[in-house]
């Protein structure tokens, strides 16, 4: 009953401003990626395959250590590097996750929900939390155009979980609307089974599951593992 887990990590994330992938920028003492892959194992993981820059793989699997994990060179886009990925989930996994490194934090029960979710019959699902603040859309320089109804709105997480067939379906669909000159317009993995007509289904996310962007975040990170670090000893 083996659960594997994609890490799509080979972004530069640039918005972060450290001059080297945001998968490496470290708090508490351990890099975003080994925290993740930690969080994942421990909320029921059996496999992980981290996708790392093409020519960082070395410094990924430095930085992974002992862990469980299997280190590939990622593509162009994130579309691409979960596709790399998936060539090394193994044949018998019964659920695929996808999560993104960024989402370090992400506590083992928010894992497990959408592990068990998946296990119910769920083709595809994500964790999701309620959207707080007003939204607007805007239009040129800024100005406001419209608020949007947020009724029924939630912000989407990582892990999301899928039965492989599924993912890899949604994939293949991907990939072969882009060889067809066709754009790429899902920013998640779930967004490609939608695609392709799957139901997907949510489960509860959690606010320490937010992705880590900007130096803000960074020290938000940093501020919740001292916390939980003070509190454990
Ligand atoms: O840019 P963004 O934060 O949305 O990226 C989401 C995740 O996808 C990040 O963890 C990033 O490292 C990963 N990614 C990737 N391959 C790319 C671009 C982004 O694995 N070519």
């Amino acid at each position: 009953m083996t659960v594997a887990a994609i890490v799509p990590a080979a972004g530069r994330g640039e918005r972060l401003g450290l001059g080297r992938p945001k998968a490496l920028a470290v708090v508490g003492g351990l890099t975003l990626v080994a925290r993740a892959v930690d969080g994942l194992v421990e909320g029921g993981v059996d496999v992980v395959v981290v996708v790392a820059p093409p020519g960082g793989e070395d410094e990924f699997r430095a930085a992974l250590d002992h862990r469980r994990a299997t280190v590939v060179p990622g593509a162009d886009d994130r579309v691409g590097s979960v596709a790399a990925a998936l060539g090394a989930v193994p044949r018998d996994a019964e659920v695929v996750l996808v999560h993104d490194a960024a989402r370090c934090l992400c506590p083992p029960e928010v894992v497990r929900a959408v592990i068990d979710a998946v296990r119910a019959g769920h083709r595809a699902v994500v964790p999701a939390t309620p959207v707080a603040d007003t939204l607007k859309r805007t239009g040129p320089a800024g100005v406001v155009i419209a608020t949007v109804d947020r009724t029924g709105l939630a912000a989407v997480q990582t892990p999301q979980g899928f039965d492989p067939a599924t993912l890899r379906a949604a994939h293949e669909h991907a990939r072969s609307g882009r060889d067809a000159g066709g754009p790429v317009t899902a920013t998640d993995d779930a967004g490609l089974a939608e695609e392709i007509g799957v139901s997907v289904a949510t489960v509860p996310g959690d606010p320490r599951a937010f992705k880590v962007t900007t130096p803000l975040d960074l020290a938000m990170a940093e501020a919740l593992v001292a916390a939980a670090t003070a509190g454990a000893s």
